[in-house]
């Protein structure tokens, strides 16, 4: 548990499911003030919701779609009316979708980078503003993955949307450092979320995807939510402009495992 946490009041966009509800979880048993988004999943939000309250923090839910300008302040909307500030907004929301490169539609390319790097960008310049304006010392983190460094064939729409979330994330670090603002990434690699619940749920794909990583297991959501509140949390104070891979050694290179090349 962080002490400085308590009472903050975070943004989390893509609340409803997965790592996005695990980063809920956490930010409720730090006793903070989290406002829930979610696109088309209002159940699975409010499950986080309760989650978040059972915990000892405070939460709303928000529908909005993050690709718009309009929905992300509507996330800041709720942050100010229900809690009465923003402390830290984590752009958590994103989709893959699966297609040799040759063969994806244009729809999907702009569906994935419309929420997994322009929602990043808008989530980002909705904080900015607000943390500028009210000359505030914010805070934020981007839901990147292991592939915005492992190349992902058949996923190539995610893999340049991640690619795009690492330098969006270190150049505005290093824009915004002067005004105390911190802005950090989460690389995680396979986690246990509905995102993989399809390709885990066959024993071959799931064996073989443990084969990749050293640590020989798929990783929890809240092993996650774990960085998002270090990040989130003065102990971190002094790092801005990484990513923080939570994948058991993925991004390690594991076919060289035992020593071949
Ligand atoms: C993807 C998962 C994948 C993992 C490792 C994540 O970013 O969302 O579907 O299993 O990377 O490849």
């Amino acid at each position: 548990m962080y002490k400085d946490l308590n009472k903050k009041v975070a943004v989390i966009t893509g609340g409803s499911k997965g790592i996005g509800t695990a980063i809920s979880k956490r930010f409720g048993q730090e006793h903070m003030s989290v406002v829930i988004n979610y696109n088309s999943d209002s159940k699975g939000a409010q499950e986080a919701a309760d989650e978040v309250e059972q915990n000892g923090g405070q939460a709303v839910i928000v529908q909005a779609n993050v690709a718009t300008e309009e929905g992300n302040a509507s996330l800041l909307q709720a942050a100010i009316d229900n809690f009465g500030d923003l402390d830290i907004w984590v752009n958590n929301a994103g989709m893959e979708t699966k297609a040799p490169t040759h063969e994806l539609s244009l729809e999907d390319w702009n569906r994935v980078i419309a929420v997994d790097q322009t929602g990043v960008f808008l989530g980002s310049k909705t904080a900015l503003n607000y943390f500028k304006k009210q000359n505030k010392a914010g805070n934020i983190i981007n839901m990147s993955s292991v592939h915005e460094q492992i190349p992902w064939p058949t996923f190539s729409s995610y893999a340049a949307a991640k690619g795009g979330v690492k330098m969006f994330t270190k150049t505005i670090a290093m824009e915004y450092a002067k005004d105390n603002i911190r802005v950090n990434a989460i690389g995680p690699g396979a986690i246990n979320t509905p995102i993989n619940a399809k390709k885990f749920a066959d024993k071959e794909q799931y064996d073989q995807t443990v084969s990749m990583v050293p640590m020989n297991r798929i990783g929890k959501p809240e092993e996650v939510a774990a960085g998002a509140a270090w990040l989130a949390s003065s102990e971190s104070i002094y790092v801005t402009g990484v990513t923080l891979f939570i994948d058991g050694g993925m991004t390690l290179y594991p076919a060289f495992m035992n020593g071949q090349g």
